[in-house]
């Protein structure tokens, strides 16, 4: 049974990634800074929520997985793969250096034999820049990068079922990593590294792109005092070719934003598309927080409801949420803010925020919203209430 070793395991690619193998039988370690996060695990608890996680980790958790702080047990592995954070600077720059970093802590508990996967979002050049490390170390190097493709919170259901791309720095790398994913991926497809770099981040400055049409056609129709929905549902009424065209809403997270920021430094700053994407998606709740005082004539000492902080329906993750946005917004126009999210236990429930409330923003379509029939005026970008 091989043994894999994932660094920074507690986190949100982590432990579905675990979880996934450990679920095939293999031997797992989820190494993380985290004491928290590692007591929470060995407990058979999540530190948030994943879908189909629960009872995989009821099943595994003292049995082929656990989690740990003690970097020895990366000495162990067969196995190791690095999945911590891969942020970008106050410039929108890739932190380079962090990713590199991690990889540095880890190297002393390393050996020359071990395959070691990157499976972090990271900017292009970045694998050959870890290869040299560990052919600095050891004389040779077994690389790959297998980029996670998960939408979060549905991590587990997704790796079963996605394809993997799989890319490696040596033909043996290759091999390994193929075989080890084809354990757990339904089909895997090989690029070269470079390539699979730019296969992440092209797929989620993409899927940012796709949000930013469709924010920007908001703002556009809105702003005429046109009702967006009504064109949108027109334009995809039997239309096959506008079935995938998105709804608007706030497009944030950890990932979209920094990973189209990530693509423009490679490109020198000349991906355009991804930069006005940007500004688009970086306005929306400027522009719902107007529309707000449009309707109220002013905002100045009025209560506003603000519904949802996670950045994405029916989770808990906010994570760069766009929500943070329209509070600051709010308190600028001196408005007092009430935010309530169903998630987050320490915000008001929303139905006594709704009583207290002069106006109300909805920033997240949670489930439990989407009956609401609010009294009091209202913006909804994402056309639940109307
Ligand atoms: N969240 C997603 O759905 C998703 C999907 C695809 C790709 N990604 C990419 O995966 C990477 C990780 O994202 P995430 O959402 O899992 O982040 P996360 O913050 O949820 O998890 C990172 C984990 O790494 C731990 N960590 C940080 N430094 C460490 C260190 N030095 N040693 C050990 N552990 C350390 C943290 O405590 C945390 O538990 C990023 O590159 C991200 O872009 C994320």
């Amino acid at each position: 049974m091989n043994k894999i070793c994932i660094i920074g395991g507690c986190g949100h690619v982590g432990i579905p990634l675990g979880l996934a193998f450990a679920g095939k039988g293999f031997e797992v370690v989820l190494l993380d800074i985290s004491q928290k996060s590692v007591d929470l695990i060995n407990s058979k608890k999540l530190p948030f929520l994943e879908e189909g996680a629960e009872e995989l980790l009821e099943k595994h958790s003292g049995k082929n997985l656990f989690a740990t702080t003690d970097c020895n047990v990366v000495k162990d592995a067969e196995i190791v793969v690095f999945v911590t954070g891969t942020p970008v600077d106050e410039h929108h720059n890739p932190k380079i250096k962090e990713v590199l970093n991690v990889v540095k802590q880890y190297l002393p508990y390393m050996n020359e034999n071990q395959l070691v996967i990157l499976r972090s979002t990271i900017y292009p050049n970045c694998t050959e820049i870890v290869d040299n490390l560990l052919k600095e170390k050891f004389g040779k190097s077994k690389l790959a990068f297998c980029p996670e493709r998960i939408l979060q919170g549905r991590g587990i259901e997704e790796i079963y079922n996605l394809p993997q791309i799989v890319s490696a720095t040596s033909e043996g790398a290759l091999l390994e990593a193929k075989k080890l994913f084809s354990k757990i991926a339904p089909k895997v497809i090989c690029l070269d590294v470079k390539e699979a770099e730019l296969a992440k981040l092209m797929t989620n400055a993409w899927r940012y792109l796709e949000f930013a049409i469709a924010n920007q056609f908001y703002m556009m129709t809105e702003k005429e005092g046109l009702d967006f929905y009504k064109i949108y549902n027109a334009m995809r009424d039997d239309y096959p070719r506008a079935q995938h065209f998105a709804r608007a809403g706030l497009a944030a997270g950890p990932c979209l934003f920094k990973d189209t920021m990530q693509l423009s430094a490679f490109s020198k700053n000349q991906f355009f598309l991804g930069q006005s994407a940007m500004l688009v998606n970086e306005g929306l709740p400027n522009f719902l927080v107007s529309c707000l005082e449009q309707k109220m004539k002013t905002l100045k000492n009025k209560k506003i409801a603000l519904l949802g902080l996670s950045f994405k329906p029916d989770n808990d993750d906010t994570r760069e949420s766009l929500s943070f946005k329209i509070i600051k917004e709010l308190e600028f126009k001196l408005a007092h803010v009430i935010v309530s999210d169903v998630y987050d236990k320490n915000t008001i429930d929303y139905k006594t925020a709704l009583k207290e409330a002069d106006g109300v923003i909805l920033g997240v379509p949670h489930k439990e919203y989407l009956s609401i029939k609010p009294e009091i005026p209202f913006v909804d970008c994402y056309n639940v209430w109307r």
